[in-house]
């Protein structure tokens, strides 16, 4: 995710080190960007000057302390565990210029939490991205307890010059997106369970009735129903009944059915393609 992020920012005039423990993964990223930037240089969405101008900006370091000295904004996208991030941070602010923003890319950890081990907690908050960045137009800025207006302001001008939307949530479980899709997929698997239709049937309506480009189904199959299990189930603790799974669900993670990577989800795939007339009906549950 770091990859799409600091692709993101070097290609909007930003000068940009992409920190990692991992030089392997370092050297990934910089052939992941060059990559970017040669499609787009392809597909006429870039110019060549303006490609190698991105690149040029963009540093590597495997240090946390040397990368970020001096920085005006710093964006952690490490492994989502609380320790780690809370380690980076922290080494983060005592090197950036002491108004920089400190920012996480966290999906799901809480932002207070990350900010209450910083010195100055006012200015960090959540600027969660979608994948893959170079597509995806939604940031979601996530205000922290102690996250100030003017660190939001900040936060919403690094969204708009990277010609995003920026949305602003309070902290809360699953933040707008995460909450809303996993509200709709379980639904759907509600329906599909009560035999109210058949799944073709319910990803048609959303898709056709509401101009969803995908249908609730056919996503939860692309994310894995292992991965909305887990979110349902936090999402359950943390708001209550509304999100208790659905019985189908669990019985599909069991079953090892977990969509798209397993070949096998509401829907069968081979070589990656859905095969029309696969998916569940209520009849066989
Ligand atoms: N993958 C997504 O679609 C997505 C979407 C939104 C938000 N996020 C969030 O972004 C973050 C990263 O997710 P990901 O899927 O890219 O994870 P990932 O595991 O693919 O990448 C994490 C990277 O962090 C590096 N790292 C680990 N510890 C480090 C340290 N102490 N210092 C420097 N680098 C370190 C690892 O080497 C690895 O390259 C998570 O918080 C996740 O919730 C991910």
């Amino acid at each position: 995710m770091g990859v799409g992020i600091a692709h993101a920012f070097a290609s909007s005039g930003h000068s940009v080190c992409l920190i990692d423990v991992s030089g392997e993964q370092l050297a990934k990223a910089q052939t992941t960007i060059a990559g970017i930037l040669a499609d787009g240089v392809r597909l006429g969405k870039v110019a060549q000057p303006a490609a190698d101008a991105a690149l040029a900006r963009l540093t590597t370091s495997e240090s946390v302390t040397a990368g970020a000295a001096g920085a005006d904004l710093l964006v952690e996208t490490v492994s989502e565990n609380l320790a780690i991030k809370i380690d980076v941070v922290k080494k983060a602010e005592a090197v950036m210029a002491p108004t920089g923003l400190l920012a996480t890319n966290t999906s799901a950890l809480s932002v207070t939490e990350i900010a209450a081990a910083c010195v100055d907690p006012t200015r960090v908050i959540g600027m969660h991205f979608f994948n893959p960045v170079q597509k995806m137009k939604l940031v979601e800025l996530v205000r922290g307890l102690a996250t100030t207006d003017e660190a939001v302001a900040i936060g919403r001008d690094y969204v708009a010059q990277l010609g995003k939307t920026a949305i602003v949530v309070n902290e809360t479980p699953g933040l707008t997106t995460s909450r809303m899709s996993a509200m709709a997929g379980n639904e759907a698997m509600w329906m599909l369970q009560e035999g109210a239709a058949t799944a073709e049937d319910i990803d048609t309506a959303l898709r056709l009735g509401f101009n969803h480009p995908m249908g609730p189904l056919e996503l939860g199959d692309l994310t894995g129903w292992d991965t909305r299990l887990s979110v349902l189930h936090y999402l359950h603790a943390t708001l209550g009944d509304k999100f208790r799974p659905c019985p189908l669900i669990i019985k599909m993670v069991k079953a090892g059915r977990h969509g798209r990577k397993t070949g096998w989800g509401v829907y069968k795939y081979e070589n990656g393609v859905k095969v029309p007339g696969s998916g569940l009906k209520g009849t066989n549950l």
